[in-house]
């Protein structure tokens, strides 16, 4: 299957800051998910350099806007790196090759459709959303989320007949069709159609910085900013280019992940867009919600603006990752602090998971010299208290291999599926508390005195634990994963399966005091 998973691309106006990091991993995480389940996967990010935004941001620091734009674009380029991001391509507006023929040639569609006109706009503009905007939508005469007081405009513009689109977006989301998760956000958007969508301004006069896509109609105007953004989605398949391969393998998309903010324009503009240019919407959009810092939302004024470098320089990358995937819900605000962060840090990466490997290999190695035999079938039974029982429920008895195969397998890939990143990480601490409690039961450390044989099988089934905690961490923390199947090699003769390990040089996470 193909599996076509994009982010936003981001404004090139600043630095990416935590909440930016979290839609990056998000889309990361299932990305590499789909790859290792054999999908042919092509994942999308970029940089949305066009606009008021961030023309007059780059003013603002006495730069041309494409030197401008060049420099964030190369920052972002360097933060993907850093945080092991397995984008397949990284698409950016101002790129007049790669991008503008296919704003262009979603342009000229929108046209052949009879779905552009002229008109006036007269009205308010937030050039934080770069959007339209309506008193209605204001609070005491400013953008709640931007806290500033829109521009009154008034300019000659050209129109997208928005509104001829209302009946089909309502029937693509009510079915599915378009899927919106949560639901509770499709039903936001099925409110918004309920009270009438009016036509959009869809070009802009770009006063002294002419900053975005000329329309080949009309070079004094440029294309509408996000007009011009969405369409990266397609431009980065090739759309309007020589060879509009990918764009047929890979359109519709899959899974369009963003943040709430931004959820109207994917929801609503972007699908009567591709409807008009007889393009497929998208199958899903993934709406997450805020990081937040300290309870509020992440602002310069407030101060409280968090720095992915900052904690990937403490902490590590994959700790970053594991806190984005299983500390925060994918789809209500999360918050973030320093001490949340250390606490679950401690917690669950330098005890929970860090020490079972160190101590699995530390026993490995000292009693059986880094080699252990045996059959799945001939590893003792997990010893389950009550509590842990009500979860298995009927697989009492059933020693670590049964579990894993028949129970913790099926639910994490359920989970992953169902794209619910946070439970499925879960699953995988669940199993990591199953191996821990198995240590305590049988006391490998006394009974390797009494009975070598039996422990051996017991570190067998803790290395095996092990190896698959790696298969199943590999899309949230690629780089554990890696390091410790790096320690494990398996060996498969007429089942009987020998693990060869080596011992840790160091800990996978340092405790934090
Ligand atoms: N350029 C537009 C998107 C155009 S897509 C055709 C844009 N860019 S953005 O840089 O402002 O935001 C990019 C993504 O980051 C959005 O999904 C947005 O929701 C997300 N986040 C920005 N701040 C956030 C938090 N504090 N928390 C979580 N994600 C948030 O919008």
């Amino acid at each position: 299957m193909k599996f076509y998973i994009t982010t936003p691309i981001f404004y090139a106006n600043a630095r990416l800051h935590m909440g930016h990091t979290y839609t990056l991993v998000l889309a990361d995480i299932l990305a590499r998910y789909h790859r290792t389940i054999g999908d042919q996967t092509f994942f999308l990010t970029g940089s949305d350099e066009h606009g008021e935004k961030i023309a007059r941001a780059a003013q603002k620091e006495g730069l041309g806007p494409q030197v401008f734009v060049n420099g964030k674009a190369e920052l972002f380029q360097e933060l993907l790196k850093e945080l092991h991001i397995s984008n397949d391509t990284f698409i950016r507006t101002s790129d007049q090759k790669r991008h503008w023929p296919g704003a262009v040639k979603l342009w000229r569609a929108l046209e052949a459709s009879g779905d552009i006109y002229q008109g006036i706009y007269h009205g308010l503009y937030c050039v934080g959303c770069e959007a339209f905007v309506t008193e209605k939508e204001l609070v005491h005469g400013k953008c709640v989320l931007h806290d500033m007081v829109p521009e009154k405009i008034e300019e000659e513009n050209l129109f997208f007949k928005l509104s001829r689109y209302s009946t089909e977006l309502k029937r693509l989301i009510e079915s599915g069709e378009l899927k919106i998760t949560p639901e509770s956000r499709g039903r936001e958007m099925l409110a918004l159609i309920g009270e009438g969508l009016a036509d959009v301004s869809i070009s802009r006069l770009m006063g002294g910085v002419p900053w975005g896509v000329p329309l080949p109609s009309d070079p004094s105007k440029v294309m509408y900013v996000w007009c011009d953004a969405l369409s990266s989605y397609l431009s980065a398949l090739g759309y309007g280019s020589d060879d509009e391969t990918n764009v047929n393998l890979y359109w519709p998309a899959d899974v369009q992940i963003l943040g709430k903010d931004i959820l109207r324009f994917h929801a609503l503009l972007w699908p009567a867009l591709l409807l008009s240019a007889h393009l497929a919407p998208p199958k899903e959009l993934l709406v997450h919600g805020f990081i937040t810092s300290g309870g509020a939302k992440m602002s310069k004024t407030l101060g409280n603006v968090l720095d992915p470098e900052e904690f990937i320089k403490e902490y590590g990358i994959d700790a970053l990752r594991y806190y984005l995937a299983r500390e925060v819900s994918t789809t209500e605000d999360g918050d973030l602090t320093r001490e949340k962060f250390k606490e679950t840090y401690n917690a669950n990466l330098a005890n929970g998971l860090g020490n079972l490997v160190s101590r699995t290999l530390k026993m490995a190695t000292q009693y059986f010299n880094g080699t252990i035999t045996s059959e799945p079938s001939r590893v003792p039974p997990l010893r389950v208290d009550n509590a842990t029982l009500s979860v298995i429920g009927d697989l009492e008895g059933v020693n670590i291999p049964y579990v894993i195969m028949n129970d913790i397998l099926p639910r994490y890939h359920a989970l992953l599926r169902a794209h619910e990143i946070p439970k499925a990480m879960d699953v995988v601490w669940e199993l990591i508390g199953y191996l821990d409690g198995y240590i305590t039961s049988y006391e490998p450390f006394k009974l390797i005195k009494t009975d070598p044989e039996m422990t051996e099988r017991v570190i067998w089934g803790l290395v095996y634990g092990l190896h698959e905690i790696a298969e199943m961490l590999f899309p949230m923390m690629p780089l554990t994963a890696g390091k410790i199947k790096e320690l494990i090699t398996v060996k498969e003769e007429e089942g009987i399966v020998t693990f060869t390990t080596a011992s840790l040089s160091a800990p996978l996470f340092m405790r934090k005091e």
